[in-house]
Parts: C-alpha cells; sequence; structure tokens
C-alpha cells in the first residue's frame, strides 16, 4: 500500500460527509416543498406553527448564550502554565441560584403554552363533520359516517371548516400526518385517536403515514381534497349513488372477469360485490390517484397494476392474479366506468 493512500481516504471521506450534510441542508431551501410544517395552511396547523416559533427562538437565546458562555471561558480562562488552575466556585449560592431558576424560569415560560394548545387541539367542536380513517398496509380507508361513502387514498373535506378525524388501523401501527393541515397522530389497531383538521382555502393537500409500517411505508401517502362547501356536497351525493351498469361489450366483459377471478372477494363495488381487504372501488375512476396514492388513476398504470401489483407496490398484499392482456383490458374498461 501506498504510504500518502489512507490520508486520502480519509480526506475524501470528510469531502464526502461535508458533501452529503451541506446537500440535507440545502433540501431545506426548496420553495415548493408540499409537506412543509412551517407553511400552515389551516387553523389548527397554524396553532401548532404559532407555538414552534416562539419555542425555536427561546432555544436559539439559549443555544447563544451557551456557546457564546463556553467560547468567553475557553478564550479567558485557559491554561497558561502548568501550574495554573482556576479559581474554583464550588458552592458559590448566587450562581447555582441562578443556573437554576433561570432554566426552571424557562422551561415554565415553554410548558404554559404548550400545555394550554395540548388542550386546545384536543377539544372537538360539537358539529364538526366526522370521518372514519383506517390505515391498512398500505393505504389509507376513509369512511363518511352516516352515508355510504367509502372510499381510499383521496381524503375530501369541506375547506374552511374544521373536520374531526377518527383514527384506527386494521394490522399495524400507521400514523396520519398532512403536515400542511395538522400534526400527525398514531392509527392503532383497537383504538379510536382523534384528531383535528381544517384547510382554509380549497386545494390539495398531501401527506404520508408517519410511522414505519413494513416494506411500502414509504408507499402509503395520503391526498387530502379540501372542496368549497359546494363541492363538497356534491362529491359527497355522487359518492352515495351507485356505480352505472356497464354497457360496451369490453366493460361487461370486465365485470365478469371482476367476480371470477377473485376480485371480488376483497374489494366492494356497491352492488356487485362486498369484500373488505382492499379498497371499496364503487367510485374508483372518481379518484385521481391508487395504490397508496403512488400512482395517477390512468389506463397506463392501471394495467401495469393489475399486471403484477407487488412488482409495483412491494410487499402489495394485492396478488400477481398472472391475468392476460386481455384481461386486463377488459378489467381496465370496467374499472374506467366507475366513475
Ligand atoms: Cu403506514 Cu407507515
Amino acid at each position: 500500500m501506498q504510504p500518502h493512500a489512507p490520508n486520502r481516504r480519509s480526506r475524501l471521506a470528510r469531502a464526502a460527509a461535508l458533501a452529503g450534510a451541506l446537500t440535507i441542508l440545502l433540501t431545506g431551501c426548496v420553495s415548493n416543498a408540499s409537506q412543509d410544517s412551517l407553511k400552515a395552511k389551516g387553523s389548527v396547523a397554524r396553532s401548532l406553527d404559532s407555538l414552534f416559533v416562539p419555542v425555536f427562538w427561546i432555544a436559539v437565546g439559549v443555544f447563544c448564550l451557551v456557546a457564546g458562555l463556553v467560547s468567553f471561558c475557553i478564550v479567558r480562562f485557559r491554561r497558561r502554565s502548568d501550574d495554573d488552575a482556576p479559581k474554583q466556585i464550588h458552592g458559590h449560592t448566587r450562581l447555582e441560584l441562578t443556573w437554576t431558576i433561570l432554566p426552571a424560569l424557562l422551561l415554565a415560560g415553554i410548558a404554559i403554552p404548550t400545555v394550554k394548545l395540548v388542550f386546545d387541539v384536543n377539544s372537538y367542536p360539537k358539529n364538526a363533520p366526522v370521518v372514519n380513517v383506517t390505515g391498512h398496509r398500505w393505504w389509507w380507508q376513509f369512511d363518511y359516517p352516516n352515508t355510504a361513502v367509502h372510499t381510499a387514498n383521496e381524503l375530501h373535506i369541506p375547506a374552511g371548516q374544521k373536520v374531526l378525524l377518527v383514527l384506527t388501523s386494521d394490522d399495524v401501527i400507521h400514523n396520519f400526518w398532512v403536515p400542511e393541515l395538522a400534526g400527525k397522530v398514531y392509527a392503532i389497531p383497537g383504538r379510536h385517536n382523534k384528531l383535528l383538521v381544517e384547510a382554509d382555502k380549497p386545494g390539495t393537500y398531501y401527506g404520508q403515514c408517519a410511522e414505519y409500517c413494513g416494506t411500502s411505508h414509504a408507499n402509503m401517502r395520503i391526498r387530502l381534497i379540501a372542496d368549497s362547501p359546494a363541492d363538497y356536497q356534491a362529491w359527497l351525493t355522487s359518492q352515495q349513488v351507485g356505480p352505472p351498469t356497464p354497457s360496451a361489450a369490453d366493460s361487461t366483459a370486465g365485470l365478469t372477469l371482476f367476480q371470477q377471478k377473485g376480485c371480488a372477494g376483497c374489494h366492494t363495488i356497491q352492488g356487485i360485490s362486498a369484500g373488505v381487504v382492499g379498497p371499496d372501488l364503487t367510485h374508483f375512476k372518481s379518484r385521481s390517484v391508487f395504490a397508496g396514492s403512488i400512482f395517477d388513476n390512468n389506463d397506463n398504470n392501471l394495467r401495469a397494476w393489475l399486471r403484477n401489483p407487488p412488482a409495483e407496490k412491494p410487499g402489495s398484499v394485492m396478488p400477481n392474479l398472472n391475468l392476460t392482456q386481455d384481461d386486463i383490458n377488459k378489467l381496465v374498461a370496467y374499472l374506467d366506468t366507475l366513475k
């Protein structure tokens, strides 16, 4: 080995580490981040943000004070000769009182607004609309109580109104998080945790399962669509109507395949099937994404999905049904009618 090799290697490693750290730091500068909890777009997220800001500046103040004092002491009290010892301050009552009382006051200053906010975000308005949310590996189910509306991946809420989400899970622990609208709350099997969300304006807000839940944890995304109150009512009404009976030859054949190939055992389509393993497909085509919100809902992506679901989303519960291209085309033709 050449004498300089280890040196060069360690220099390279240091440069790589620095480049990596800088890259991570610079990702904080993107302006179009759609999952940024510092850009609150609703009252609930804003109240969390309003707590973060003062706590952050208190922390900055503490950091500057501590780092400043340490730097000052390093320079001012550095050892100047071998027998140079600093003046001992053990038992200095005034100093010890200061560094006990000051942090206690700081912590109290942070604790009071924090505890108040915990109670605020956990007080739910009585008339808030409710949506039941169930986490599955790896997609989200949304049920609207007192209606026949059951959907997946895309959550519709009315804008400008607090909506109460009641979260649970069908398998492992998941975590529901739409950073621009609210904090994150666990979806736990056998429990019903509550989360208030509100969007100021109509729009699409993005989220993500925030608790590692297996192979496709990263593929368990959320699309929250806030509609104007009129659009929301129209959406809710349209979702309660059953699917149309397919009329074209290929979509009719697709419906038959849906019942023969086992799809019906796992998926509900109102009036057709009652499976509860996978998402309710009654209005599948009214959704813009599928499979944990990772694919745009178009024929090409659907064909790829039906060909081999676990290859498209690792660990997918939906198996490869070994469908022929002809079967796939017919099934897609049928799915396209489920508007
Ligand atoms: Cu569900 Cu991570």
